[in-house]
């Protein structure tokens, strides 16, 4: 039977090899553009041994546009695009700018013409909920209004979705922007997860990291602020069920007109760093090895999500608790270290 097929851009990556996965299950045929300028081929591996399906990987800069059309060109019959590729790490983009600016603008640019030139008819965008800025009401929902982005890592999201949501009307296509909260935890079978690429930046790899000792001692960034424990809190969510959402929202769109949606991907459940870290020390019966320190530049307080808009028009509520984000996030390290994977 003719299956979908899904053109997923970082498709080696965290959220996109997840995704992959996800579709595959769901019967879509997937085909993944991935230069692995932030991701590994054995993401290539993973998805294989779980799936048993082997997608075929182009390896070419989207910031390129004449290979990326190549790539394009060689398909027909898309039924949609999820892109995923963009760097993503918060204080690199501080430091370099212009280097986000470019590749996260000039491939989501080539990628949305290249939607334009085979008229595909549905983009999924991956963007985060670091667009709101600094929050003023919780929770925060799509209607939410935006302060100031706190990085330039969050203005190519702000802009990113701006730039979706001015072409994909005028080009008549149909487009979900997909607000993420905090995606953490790794595949159920430990086959496959967030690959460390450089030092994690990000609590739970840090928290897994620190149990092997690959950490010496981890920093919780704040302790005494306006919060139940004094400790920042964000809204968790399982990669896979952020996964899920994908799937649902190409979906969607592949079965209504025309729409654009912008849609957060949150739990609705604000969790704190030490309930966090205590969830895995209990889970895993190892002592973490942390101090309380100053709060990190650019954090917010305090984030957590209003659901309901993804309940209602993807029919989507996240199933992992904090438990399977933190057990399944700490079977991939383990697995990581038995494997000698990328040390
Ligand atoms: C979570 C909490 C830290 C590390 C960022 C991006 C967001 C998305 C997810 C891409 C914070 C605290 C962390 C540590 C700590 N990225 N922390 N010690 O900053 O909420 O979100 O990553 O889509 O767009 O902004 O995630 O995991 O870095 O931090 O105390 O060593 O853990 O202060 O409160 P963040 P994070």
């Amino acid at each position: 039977m003719h299956k979908p097929l899904v053109i997923v851009t970082g498709g080696c990556g965290y959220i996109g090899s997840h995704t992959v996965l996800d579709l595959l299950s769901n019967g879509f045929d997937v085909v993944s553009i991935d230069n692995f300028s932030r991701s590994k081929s054995y993401a290539l591996d993973g998805i294989e041994k779980i799936s048993g399906v082997r997608i075929i990987n182009h390896a070419v800069d989207l910031c390129n546009y004449a290979v990326t059309q190549q790539v394009f060109d060689q398909y027909s019959d898309v039924a949609g695009v999820i892109h995923f590729a963009a760097f993503k790490s918060v204080p690199e983009s501080v430091q370099q700018p212009l280097l986000y600016y470019k590749n996260n603008f000039e491939s989501l640019v080539n990628v949305l013409q290249c939607i334009k030139k085979r008229n595909i008819q549905n983009v999924v965008f991956s963007s985060s909920c670091s667009v709101y800025g600094d929050i003023n009401s919780l929770p925060v929902s799509e209607t939410t209004p935006l302060s100031n982005p706190k990085s330039p890592y969050a203005y190519t999201k702000v802009v990113g979705e701006r730039i979706v949501n001015d072409a994909a009307p005028a080009y008549g296509v149909s487009a979900i922007n997909l607000r993420y909260f905090n995606p953490v935890g790794a595949h159920v079978s430990g086959m496959l997860g967030e690959l460390p690429i450089q030092r994690p930046d990000n609590l739970v790899p840090v928290i897994t990291q620190t149990a092997v000792g690959k950490i010496e001692k981890l920093t919780v960034f704040g302790g005494d602020l306006p919060t139940r424990d004094g400790s920042c809190v964000r809204d968790y969510v399982h990669v896979m069920d952020i996964a899920k959402a994908h799937t649902l929202a190409l979906q969607l769109m592949m079965h209504s007109d025309k729409l654009i949606e912008t849609i957060n991907l949150g739990s609705g459940t604000g969790v704190t760093v030490l309930e966090a870290i205590k969830t895995f020390e209990s889970l895993s019966g190892v002592s973490l090895n942390y101090e309380i320190g100053a709060p990190r530049d650019g954090d917010v307080v305090e984030i957590f999500s209003n659901p309901i808009k993804a309940r209602e028009m993807l029919n989507w509520t996240p199933e992992h608790n904090l438990t399977s984000m933190m057990g399944t996030a700490w079977k991939w390290q383990q697995y990581l270290d038995q494997n000698q994977l990328l040390n």
